[in-house]
């Protein structure tokens, strides 16, 4: 057996880490090696509770049998064929008649991918060709959200609102143009949260104007910001207020519910909070329980018509979208979300553990908490009546996080914005124990930078 030494250096010498900062990588890295439901062991034996499960993607925790022995049978069975040309498999027919039971409204096509990114690219070029084809051929625009992330391919970079993703990548894909978030006109500009909606969304009308409807062909966005901002959750009159934009100019309008989606928030999906279903709906992360990876953009039978003509066909796909036992592992992931109720309990829970996290307010760097379900926030300010920031910025909440990791939990942080989405079967013991030892981390912050 290799040492833990030897390990980490060759992890440095030959792995190339996704979105890896260098200084974290040159601390201590981590070789996870196990995982049993909400905790994963390193190499060297070491036990963690992992709070942002596997980057939100483990939602029935690690190590389910039951997805186990689904994906050993597909394995022998067929491994893999491709959704392709004129061929299905049975469990990607079978997940995809799935979706369309639990999905909202009519969002009941599904175009299956390997990943959230692709889901959003195939999103948008599904909203562009569905003009072309209806010979509506400038009609190329796609407005996408401030602040959030679509994914690191060039379209769904290109609709990222961060510039952090994109400017070394210049030039971005042209025709995408974007608007505020309703939380920017309450936390930036002093709004009250009422005055926010409809200020926001008389701005987005403005722009669209500005733009020329007919130049528009999809306005994307993930209803609940993710982690990136911390789970700012919206108000139904704005939600509503852009599905009818959408309807009233012929817009088609897509939800990234990548991270936000797949009962996290207590719902299935989380447009239906507020009652309001998009034309075309991305999923991924916590769709096969991150067994395997999988995603999907998912239609309404109105947008897939208009691809069903004879002379018609979506010029776009991947070799490994929707590979056949990933959808097996979706299939099995769905089975126990639906078996142990996980949608009512995530309701239950993330009310428990949002009541968990309001006693931190008793640190004054608690500035905010906020999400929704087991989408949970917690960001530190220096002042949490003006916002104002700590300074400088992400010191205190990169500290909290490698506090937390000394103390055996994996804490994800953007910031001093502390991101808490465990998996939907954690207990009340492990609530307790999540937020105990954040709560220790934060005590320990507050009294070595003088904050107390
Ligand atoms: C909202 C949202 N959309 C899209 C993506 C991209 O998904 P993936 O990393 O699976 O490509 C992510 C990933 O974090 C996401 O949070």
């Amino acid at each position: 057996m290799r040492s833990h030494d030897e390990l980490v250096e060759a992890a440095r010498k030959h792995v190339w880490l996704h979105f890896a900062h260098y200084e974290d990588v040159e601390k201590r890295p981590k070789i996870f090696v196990r995982g049993e439901g909400m905790y994963l062991w390193d190499d060297e034996g070491n036990k963690y509770l992992d709070t942002f499960a596997s980057l939100l993607t483990t939602i029935c925790g690690h190590h389910r049998p039951e997805i186990h022995e689904a994906v050993q049978k597909q394995m022998e069975q067929l491994e893999f064929f491709p959704n392709y040309h004129d061929c299905y498999t049975i469990p990607s027919i079978e997940l995809a008649e799935k979706l369309a039971e639990i999905m909202p409204g009519d969002l009941s096509v599904a175009f299956f991918v390997g990943g959230g990114s692709e889901a959003n690219e195939s999103a948008m070029k599904m909203a562009r060709q569905y003009f072309w084809e209806q010979g509506q051929r400038s009609r190329t625009g796609i407005l996408a959200k401030r602040f959030s992330y679509s994914g690191a391919t060039m379209g769904a970079m290109s609709a990222t609102g961060i510039p952090w993703f994109w400017e070394t990548f210049q030039p971005r894909i042209a025709g995408y143009g974007f608007f505020n978030p309703e939380w920017y006109y309450h936390r930036e500009l002093g709004l009250d949260e009422g005055e926010a909606g409809k200020v926001a969304l008389k701005e987005l009308t403005e722009l669209v104007e500005f733009e020329g409807p007919e130049s528009i062909a999809a306005l994307t966005m993930d209803p609940v910001s993710g982690s990136n901002t911390g789970y700012w959750v919206p108000s139904e009159e704005y939600m509503q207020g852009v599905r009818s934009l959408c309807d009233k100019h012929g817009i088609l309008l897509i939800f990234d519910e990548v991270q936000v989606g797949f009962a996290k928030t207590g719902k299935w999906f989380c447009c239906e909070h507020w009652e309001v279903v998009p034309d075309i709906m991305t999923i991924g992360k916590g769709f096969s329980g991150g067994y395997l990876p999988l995603a999907a953009a998912v239609s309404t039978q109105k947008v897939a018509e208009v691809f069903r003509k004879p002379d018609s066909e979506f010029r776009h796909g991947f070799t490994f979208g929707g590979h056949t036992t990933a959808c097996a592992a979706a299939l099995a992931n769905i089975e126990i979300i639906e078996r142990e109720s996980l949608v009512e309990r995530t309701a239950e829970m993330g009310a428990y553990l949002r009541e968990k996290l309001d006693e931190l307010y008793k640190y004054p760097i608690v500035g905010h908490v906020r999400g929704i379900g087991l989408l949970l926030a917690v960001e530190l300010l220096d002042d949490r009546d003006t916002w104002k920031k700590l300074e400088p910025e992400g010191q205190i909440g990169s500290w909290v996080r490698d506090r937390c990791y000394e103390l055996g939990m994996i804490l994800r942080n953007n910031e001093d914005i502390l991101v808490f989405a465990p998996s939907l079967t954690i207990t009340k013991d492990e609530v307790d124990l999540m937020v105990g030892l954040t709560e220790q981390a934060i005590a320990e912050a507050c009294e070595k930078f003088g904050r107390a």
